[in-house]
């Protein structure tokens, strides 16, 4: 089938695509090491599913919601294909409001909200105390997809309590949270107009799985249900999600192996004169003034990074790049890594003075 055939979304673009980096650099797919996603690269391994889950149609009482609410430590859940799907839902379920987003951040909040016609404004951190009384919906990912900023549980408990009794909306994007659930929101119960969103993608490694979870009040939740209709998740997603949430020796040993990965990341980053700005145990963050170039350099040699760029806000001329590495997967990787930062140390070290990011931006 010709290229032109095949109907995609036409959207933001994310990391990961792998096969549109192959065709570009003209470097073949097996070739590629992939580290543009925030993904865990040694995920939770995949079971066979009997013929039986794949020849029926799903059921909700399968104790997919039981080991899900055990797992997060929450009276009630939804499962969705994917935190994606809830993005792109939730717009759809409030009458038209004013909506403030954390940026720089995962731009599908954003461009969904718009999508649905609602006004959304960007705010830094810095920004949200002055403007939380003309918000109507406040979208937070906890810790920040790529800067890696956490903000406490005690600071969005307030921002909750100003929205909702205005009949408002906290949304607290958690999927970057398994490994550091102390600072989850999830510690604080559900309470009406508090929405918090998993996802089975990263810490699990299965974000091909297309799973997430959606907490917050019952109603809410009715309503999201039925929007979704039926069988909103396949059977195999399904029997899958729920045995890698009960897998608890895994969870135990994975925690300990990202929290090594990630510290190994940012030491090989910095000894290479990219020390990150920001970043979780599933991603580094590093801004850099010659970031475009950085990236176009690394996916010569098929190592797939992320490149972001946006307008500074204290300063629309002003163009912040920033570059964003996920973890290598195993020793091989980690020398690939290693060896191509080397090989670009003089570009890396080498700051063009025009291009120069404004470090106060976040
Ligand atoms: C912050 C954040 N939230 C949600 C998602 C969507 O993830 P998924 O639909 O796989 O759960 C992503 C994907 O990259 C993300 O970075």
């Amino acid at each position: 089938m010709s290229r032109d055939k095949e109907f995609t979304y036409s959207g933001l673009k994310h990391g990961g695509r792998i096969k549109a980096a192959a065709a570009k650099y003209g470097i073949p797919e097996d070739d590629w090491l992939d580290l543009s996603t925030g993904l865990n690269p040694n995920g939770w391994n995949v079971p066979n599913v009997p013929s039986s889950i794949w020849q029926t149609l799903p059921e909700d009482n399968d104790g997919l919601q039981t080991a899900a609410c055990e797992y997060y430590g929450c009276d009630y859940c939804l499962p969705i294909s994917g935190s994606q799907a809830a993005i792109q839902i939730l717009p759809g379920l409030r009458s038209f409001s004013k909506v403030g987003v954390i940026s720089p951040t995962y731009a599908e909040h954003e461009y969904n909200w718009k999508q649905a016609g609602h006004d959304v404004v960007q705010l830094s951190l810095m920004d949200v105390e002055n403007k939380i009384n003309e918000l109507d919906v406040l979208v937070v990912i906890n810790p920040n997809n790529p800067t890696g900023e956490i903000v406490s549980v005690e600071k969005l408990l307030n921002w909750h309590q100003q929205l909702s009794t205005k009949g408002g909306w906290l949304i607290v994007d958690e999927a970057f949270m398994d490994v550091t659930p102390e600072n989850s929101l999830l510690s604080a119960g559900i309470k009406p107009g508090l929405i918090i969103l998993r996802s089975l993608g990263k810490f699990f490694g299965l974000a091909g799985v297309r799973c997430g979870f959606i907490i917050t009040d019952k109603e809410l939740l009715q309503r999201m249900s039925d929007k979704l209709g039926p069988w909103s998740l396949t059977g195999p997603t399904r029997y899958i999600a729920k045995q890698a949430l009960q897998d608890k020796q895994w969870h135990k040993k994975t925690i300990h192996y990202l929290r090594h990965s990630s510290e190994r990341l940012y030491n090989v980053l910095t000894e290479n004169y990219l020390e990150p700005n920001g970043g979780t145990t599933l991603f580094q963050w590093v801004k850099h003034p010659n970031a475009k170039e950085i990236f176009e350099a690394f996916a010569k040699q098929g190592i797939l990074i992320r490149y972001f760029e946006g307008s500074v806000s204290s300063n629309k001329q002003k163009t912040l790049q920033s570059l964003r590495f996920g973890l290598p997967a195993n020793e091989e990787q980690w020398l690939r890594l290693n060896d191509a930062l080397m090989m670009l140390s003089n570009l890396i070290k080498t700051t063009n003075k025009d291009n120069e990011n404004d470090l106060s931006y976040v």
